[in-house]
C-alpha cells in the first residue's frame, strides 16, 4: 500500500488539471437532467404540498385538479404500493403525508400531466379537508414542552461541574445560529422511465444513488434490483441532496408505475426551498469555566436543533456539532448536549459541514468572549487554548489529536496577513470614532474527516482496460461540481501512466457499482479514489508478468510511464500490452472496495475514534460596518488550508473559494425568515440574498499548506477539501464582532446573531452602546 506513495514518479496526480467539464460547463453544454431530451410519452409532474404548517387531514380532494386540462394522473399516499417512508437512518418519516400535516408546504402528493405548467396548475387546485392545529415554530418553545425528534445526544469527559466550581471566572453565552437554504442552481430534479417486468430507471440528481434505488424500491414495493439509478452530474449538492433527492425520485417513480410512462420531476424554486430541508438553525448556550489568564477549565454547552418534523439526518449532524464543539482547543472537562427539537417547519438535512459550522461558530464565540471579557488577546487565548502539537491530548471524545497542524497554519497566516500591522492600522482607524468601523480576526479550524457513521466509510471502483488501452472508470461516487471525477480519474491515471483523456468518466449507475455511500462528508475522494486505485493497481499487477515475459525480464523491471510499458531501454505502448494481456487470457476488468481503517465509534458514550484524521486551516479576516445602517462587507480574506498533498491544487483552490464565500453567505446575508403561520417567506432570489460575485472579498488571498502530506494512509496522501474551508468563514462573522466591539467599552462581548445582516449588526451596535452608557 505504501507503494505508490514511494516509488512512483507522479506524474498526474498532483497537477492542477481542470475539471473535466469545465468547458462543457462554461459553455452551457453540461447536459443535467433537465437538458436530457424527453422521451416519447414523457409526463411533467409537481408536488402537491401542505397549505398549513400543523394540522389533521381527514380528505383530499382531486376532482378539480383531475378535470384541469393535460392532467393524467394524480397520486397520495393511499396509491403507493409499497411503503410510505423515505427515512435515511430511521423510520416513519414519510413520502406523501397520511394524517398528520407537519409543515407548510409538506408533500401530500403528486400530479403528472402532459406538460410542467398544467402539472404545477393542477397541484395547485387540490380541495383538502383540513383541521389545522397551532403550529410550534420556534426551537425554545419545542424544548420547554419537550418536543424532540430523538433522544437527546450527550458527550461527557471529566467532571464539568467540578472545573466550573474551580474555575477563576465562569462565563454565559447564548448565540443564534442561522439556517441556510442550499440554494444549488439545479433545483431538485428526477427523471423515472419505466422498463419491462417492474423495472425503473432513475436518472436522480442525487448525491446517494444507493439511497434514492432502494427507496424507489421500497415505495414500489419491490426489489432494488429492478431499480437503476444513475447520476452524470447534479448542478450542486451542497448536502441538500445527500437524503432529500429521494423525496423527488420516489414521487417521479410512484407516477411513472401508475401511468406506464415516463416522468420528469422538478421543483421550481420556490417548492424546492418549501419542500425541503435545510442547514439546522441552532441555538446555542454554554457556560465556560476560565483560569484568569484565559485558559478554559471546562466547558457545558447546549444545542437546541431545529429538525423540523422528523429526525432525516437529524442526529448525525447533532454528532458533528458535538465533536466540533471543542474546534481546535483543549477542553479538559466538558458536557455536550444537544436536542432536536421538533417544529412544524421542513425537516432539516445534511448542509456543508453538517453541524460543524454550529459547532466551530460556538466554539469560537466562546474564545472571542473570553478574550474580550478578559481583555485579552483574542489569538493569544486560542495559541493558549491550543490542542498541543504532539502532546497526546484528546478530543472531549477520546480522539488522540495528531499531526496536528494548528500552530504552523496559525503561524503562516498571521504573517502573510501582516497581521500586526494591520491590527495597529484598524485600531488607529477606529480610534477616531467614525462611522464606518473595520474589524479585524484571525480563526483556526480542526474538521474531522469521516462519515461519523462508521458503516459509511467504504466504497467501490470498477475499472476496465479494452484492447486499445482505453480504461473505463466507474464508482460510487457523484460528480456535484467539486471534482470528484477528475481527481478519481487522476488517480487511474497515475496507476497505468496513461495521459487522463484515456480515461473515460461514466456516470455513476447503481448496477455498476453497488451498495455505495453517499457522496458526503468530504469523504468522496478519499473513498472512491482509493477504490479505484485499488482496482486499477490490481490490473496493472496482472498485466506486468505479461510484460515481463514479453521482454524476458523480471516482473519488477518493468515500468509503466507516458502511456508506454517499459522494460529498460525497450518499450511497447500501453495498448499494445492490453491486447496481449487479453490474448493471455488476463482479466483487464477489476473491482475494487476500499474501507477507512482504524476507526470506530460508540453512539450511546459518544467515545472512540469517529475520524481517520483531522485537517487544518487558518483565515483573517478585515471588515468595515456602518454604524448607522449595519450595512457590512469582508474587505479582506488571506486563507491558509491543508490539503494533505493535493490530489488537484486547481480544484481544490476553487472548493476553498466557494466554500469560504458559502460560508460568508450562511453567517451574513442568507436570511430563511417563516411567518406567524410556519410559511417560509424567503423562498427565492429577491428575498433570499446569497452572496454574489461582489461579495467576494476584493482582496482574496487562497493558498494550499505547502509540503504536508498526509500523515495516514489515504490516496496519494491527500486530505479531503470539501467541507471544512466553509467554516473558515467564521473569521468574517469575528472581524464584524471585532468592528462591533469597538463601538463599546473594553471588556464588554457583542451580542451579534448569525447571520449578521445589516439589521443584526445594526442590533449588536445599539446594544453595545447601550451596555457601554
Ligand atoms: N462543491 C460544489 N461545486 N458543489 C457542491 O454541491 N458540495 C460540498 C463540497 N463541495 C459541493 C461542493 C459538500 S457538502 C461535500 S460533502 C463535498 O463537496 C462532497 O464532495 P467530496 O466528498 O468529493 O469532496
Ligand atoms: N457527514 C455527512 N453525512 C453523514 C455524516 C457526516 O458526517 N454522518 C452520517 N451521514
Ligand atoms: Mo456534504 S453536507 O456532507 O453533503
Amino acid at each position: 500500500m505504501n507503494e505508490h506513495v514511494k516509488s512512483v514518479q507522479r506524474a498526474i496526480v498532483g497537477k492542477g488539471i481542470a475539471h473535466d467539464s469545465a468547458i462543457k460547463h462554461v459553455a452551457g453544454e453540461a447536459v443535467y437532467i433537465d437538458d436530457m431530451p424527453d422521451l416519447p410519452g414523457t409526463l411533467h409532474a409537481a408536488l402537491i404540498l401542505s397549505p398549513v404548517a400543523a394540522g389533521t387531514l381527514s380528505g383530499i380532494d382531486t376532482a378539480r385538479a383531475a378535470a384541469t386540462d393535460g392532467v393524467v394522473a394524480i397520486v397520495t399516499a393511499a396509491d403507493i404500493p409499497g411503503h410510505n417512508d423515505i427515512a435515511p437512518i430511521l423510520s416513519g418519516e414519510p413520502l406523501f403525508a397520511e394524517r398528520d400535516l407537519d409543515y407548510l408546504g409538506m408533500p401530500v402528493g403528486a400530479v403528472a400531466a402532459t406538460s410542467y405548467e398544467q402539472a404545477v396548475r393542477a397541484a395547485h387546485a387540490i380541495d383538502f379537508d383540513i383541521a389545522e392545529n397551532e403550529p410550534v415554530l420556534d426551537v425554545e418553545e419545542a424544548h420547554r414542552r419537550g418536543d424532540y425528534v430523538l433522544d437527546p445526544q450527550e458527550l461527557i469527559s471529566g467532571d464539568v461541574d467540578a472545573a466550573l466550581q474551580e474555575a477563576d471566572l465562569i462565563l454565559e453565552g447564548r448565540l443564534q445560529i442561522g439556517g441556510q437554504d442550499h440554494f444549488y442552481l439545479e433545483t431538485q430534479i428526477a427523471y423515472a422511465v419505466p422498463g419491462e417486468d417492474g423495472d425503473m430507471t432513475v436518472h436522480s440528481s442525487t448525491q446517494h444513488p444507493t439511497e434514492v434505488q432502494h427507496h424507489v424500491a421500497h415505495v414500489l414495493g419491490g426489489y432494488a434490483n429492478a431499480v437503476d439509478v444513475q447520476v452524470r452530474r447534479m448542478g450542486g449538492g451542497f448536502g441538500g441532496k445527500e437524503s432529500q433527492a429521494t423525496i423527488i425520485a420516489c414521487a417521479a417513480a410512484l407516477l411513472a408505475r401508475k401511468t406506464g410512462r415516463p416522468v420528469k420531476l422538478r421543483l421550481k424554486r420556490s417548492a424546492d426551498m418549501a419542500a425541503t430541508g435545510k442547514r439546522h438553525d441552532m441555538v446555542s448556550r454554554w457556560r465556560v469555566g476560565v483560569t484568569k489568564n484565559g485558559r478554559i477549565v471546562g466547558a457545558d454547552v447546549e444545542y437546541l436543533a431545529r429538525a423540523g418534523n422528523t429526525a432525516d439526518l437529524t442526529g448525525p449532524v447533532i454528532t458533528r456539532a458535538i465533536t466540533h464543539t471543542d474546534n481546535a482547543y483543549h477542553i479538559p472537562a466538558a458536557r455536550f448536549v444537544g436536542h432536536a427539537c421538533k417544529t412544524n417547519t421542513v425537516s432539516n438535512t445534511a448542509f456543508r459541514g453538517f453541524g460543524g459550522p454550529q459547532g466551530v461558530v460556538t466554539s469560537e464565540a466562546m474564545i472571542d468572549q473570553i478574550a474580550r471579557e478578559l481583555q485579552l488577546d483574542p489569538n493569544h487565548v486560542r495559541a493558549l487554548n491550543y490542542y498541543g502539537p504532539d502532546t497526546g491530548e484528546t478530543t472531549p471524545y477520546d480522539q488522540p489529536v495528531e499531526h496536528n497542524r494548528l500552530v504552523e497554519v496559525t503561524e503562516a497566516i498571521l504573517h502573510s496577513a501582516q497581521w500586526q500591522q494591520r491590527r495597529a492600522e484598524i485600531d488607529e482607524h477606529n480610534k477616531a470614532g467614525p462611522v464606518i468601523r473595520r474589524g479585524l480576526a484571525m480563526m483556526p479550524v480542526k474538521f474531522g474527516i469521516s462519515f461519523n457513521l462508521p458503516s459509511l466509510n467504504q466504497a467501490g471502483a470498477l475499472v476496465h482496460v479494452y484492447q486499445d488501452g482505453s480504461v473505463h472508470l466507474n464508482h460510487g461516487g457523484t460528480e456535484m461540481g467539486q471534482g470528484l471525477f477528475v481527481k478519481v480519474a487522476q488517480v487511474v491515471a497515475e496507476v497505468f501512466q496513461l495521459d487522463i483523456d484515456r480515461i473515460k468518466i461514466t456516470a455513476t449507475h447503481t448496477g455498476k457499482v453497488p451498495n455505495t455511500s453517499p457522496t458526503a462528508a468530504s469523504t468522496g475522494s478519499d473513498l472512491n479514489g482509493m477504490a479505484a486505485f485499488k482496482a486499477a493497481t490490481a490490473i496493472r499487477d496482472r498485466m506486468t508478468p505479461i510484460a515481463a515475459q514479453h521482454f524476458e525480464v523480471p516482473p519488477e523491471d518493468i515500468v509503466f510511464r507516458e502511456n508506454r510499458v517499459h522494460a529498460g531501454n525497450r518499450s511497447i505502448a500501453f495498448a499494445e500490452l492490453a491486447k496481449m494481456s487479453w490474448a493471455a487470457r488476463v482479466s483487464l476488468s477489476e473491482a475494487g472496495h476500499y474501507a477507512t481503517p482504524k476507526i470506530h465509534w460508540d453512539g450511546k458514550s459518544m467515545k472512540g475514534r469517529p475520524f481517520f484524521y483531522f485537517t487544518y486551516g487558518a483565515a483573517v479576516a478585515e471588515v468595515a460596518i456602518d454604524t448607522l445602517t449595519g450595512e457590512n462587507r469582508c474587505l479582506r480574506a488571506d486563507i491558509l488550508q491543508d490539503c494533505g498533498a493535493s490530489l488537484n491544487p486547481a480544484v481544490d483552490l476553487g472548493q476553498i473559494e466557494g466554500a469560504f464565500v458559502q460560508g460568508m453567505g450562511w453567517l451574513t446575508c442568507e436570511e430563511l425568515w417563516w411567518d406567524k403561520s410556519g410559511r417560509l417567506r424567503t423562498v427565492g432570489p429577491s428575498t433570499y440574498k446569497i452572496p454574489g460575485s461582489r461579495d467576494v472579498p476584493p482582496a482574496f488571498n487562497v493558498s494550499i499548506l505547502d509540503g504536508a502530506p498526509n500523515a495516514e494512509e489515504t490516496v496519494f496522501r491527500s486530505k479531503a477539501v470539501g467541507e471544512p474551508p466553509l467554516m473558515l468563514a467564521v473569521s468574517v462573522w469575528l472581524a464584524l464582532r471585532d468592528a462591533v466591539a469597538s463601538c463599546g467599552k473594553p471588556g464588554l462581548s457583542p451580542n451579534l446573531r448569525t447571520p449578521a445582516t445589516p439589521e443584526a449588526v445594526l442590533d449588536a451596535v445599539d446594544d453595545i452602546r447601550a451596555r457601554s452608557a
